[in-house]
């Protein structure tokens, strides 16, 4: 039997409801704040992502789903939502609309890594972005917004990590002091980060493994390296967090895996989550643009892992249920099953949560299975009561059971509460 690709789940209804009623909810809390939902395609061109993400990050140079379609075009799956906003931005001309344009998308990612606890290669992002606007509140206000979805769901143990990483030129003189100390203890860098010293120094700060944090521990920290607007930026968003009562941790080695960041980058945390425990992360990214040929537009925005999201509300018991109640529409015996069928597809139009028992046997089986299904409420439909314009309905719960008349029957059902 052929099996579904390694680190792309299946989401089955169980928890493809859940998904949907946690997004529905996150939605509103962004749209509040003026942000409105872009779709795009799950492919681009890979320029898109070689040119923002960058060529020496993990996520280009080992991870991106590449390929060459018909005409020879190389494409990729996307394997995130900043760049391909940006484009899309760019390339609909929207710089006419009022600033900051504010976008929200939710849609699969897909990058190749190696599949663990929370780490997939297809998986969801949902993710906001504001663009047109350099003004450190912005910054605030993308962050807050990731705590305020995050709480709304009931979520309490979370720390949010913070740095800046200043811009493009106070970064190249960083990175030279970086890697002339990393030099002096290059034997004791690992494998991957031997490589990344003479391409992509910043990411050694963020590795994981234990030679690698004893070595950076002693670096030089890009804070001392900052521009005055950058630390007047930075130390702005502080006071203002500050202002907000919002705690967050300043994380010098903070400097996230895509290159397009300058600025403001930041992550969240919570402590249930493992290894892979960032749950969101985003950043500042104001050369974007022009990285893909276009004028400068600054950006920030951030994007939430909605797979590491459900399993953190599923471990505190936090994951929303289905509240809608079903109605178990059921003939009252074989004879009516026709027209028990035709008055199920009717009442649908209604708005009504419904199922009807394909497999009918009997209106005993029925019952029970509705009590397994844990639906509350039936409707069984036949005998004498039909022939007179009635349907019975039932309240699984409290065992009682009332005539209703077939014309008053959606009154009576929208007034009995429950649904
Ligand atoms: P990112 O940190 O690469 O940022 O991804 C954001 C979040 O996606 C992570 O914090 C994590 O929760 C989740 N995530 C990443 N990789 C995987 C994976 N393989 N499996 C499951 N979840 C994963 C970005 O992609 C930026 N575009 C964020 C951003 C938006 N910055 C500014 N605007």
């Amino acid at each position: 039997m052929i099996k579904g690709p390694k680190g792309a789940p299946d989401i089955l209804p169980d928890k493809s409801k859940s998904i949907r009623v946690v997004i529905d909810k996150i939605i509103k809390i962004v749209e509040n704040f003026g942000y409105k939902e872009i779709i795009l395609p799950i492919f681009e061109h890979s320029e898109v992502f070689e040119r923002t993400v960058g060529e020496d990050t993990d996520i280009v140079e080992k991870e991106m789903y590449t390929f060459f379609d018909k005409s020879g075009m190389k494409l990729s799956l996307r394997p995130e939502g900043t760049a391909q906003t940006v484009r899309a931005y760019l390339e609909n001309n929207l710089k006419t609309l009022t600033h900051p344009v504010k976008f929200f998308y939710f849609g699969p990612m897909f990058r190749y890594e190696r599949p663990q606890k929370g780490r997939f290669r297809q998986f969801f992002h949902f993710g906001i972005e504001a663009l047109g606007d350099e003004k450190p509140e912005l910054d605030v206000e993308v962050i807050s917004i990731s705590l305020q979805i995050l709480e709304s769901l009931g979520l309490k143990d979370l720390s949010v990590s913070l740095n800046s990483i200043g811009d493009i030129e106070e970064r190249n003189v960083y990175k030279e002091k970086l890697k002339s100390f990393l030099r002096k203890r290059y034997s004791e860098l690992c494998d991957d980060c031997k490589k990344r010293l003479e391409k992509n120094p910043l990411r050694i700060l963020d590795c994981k493994k234990e030679s690698c944090i004893n070595v950076t521990k002693d670096a030089p920290k890009i804070i001392d390296y900052l521009s005055n607007e950058s630390k007047n930026h930075f130390e702005k968003i502080l006071s203002m967090l500050d202002d907000l009562k919002i705690k967050y941790e300043i994380n010098n080695r903070l400097v996230r895996g895509l290159d397009y960041y300058n600025r403001t980058v930041f992550e969240v945390f919570s402590s249930d989550l493992g290894a892979q425990n960032a749950v969101l992360g985003g950043g500042r990214y104001d050369y974007l643009s022009e990285y893909l040929g276009g004028d400068r537009v600054p950006g920030v925005g951030f994007a939430m892992g909605v797979e590491r999201l459900i399993m953190l509300l599923e471990n505190k018991n936090l994951l929303p249920k289905d509240e809608k109640n079903i109605i178990f529409i059921s003939p009252l015996s074989k004879e009516y099953f026709e027209e028990a069928f035709k008055f199920y597809i009717n009442l649908g139009k209604s708005n009504f949560s419904l199922y009807f028992p394909y497999n009918f046997k009997n209106i005993k089986t029925s019952i029970s299975n509705a009590l397994k299904m844990n639906i509350d409420y039936m409707i069984i439909y036949g005998g004498d009561e039909l022939k007179n314009g009635f349907i019975i309905f039932k309240d699984l719960i409290k065992e009682e059971q009332q005539l209703i008349k077939i014309d008053n029957l959606l009154n009576f059902l929208n007034n009995y509460g429950g649904f």
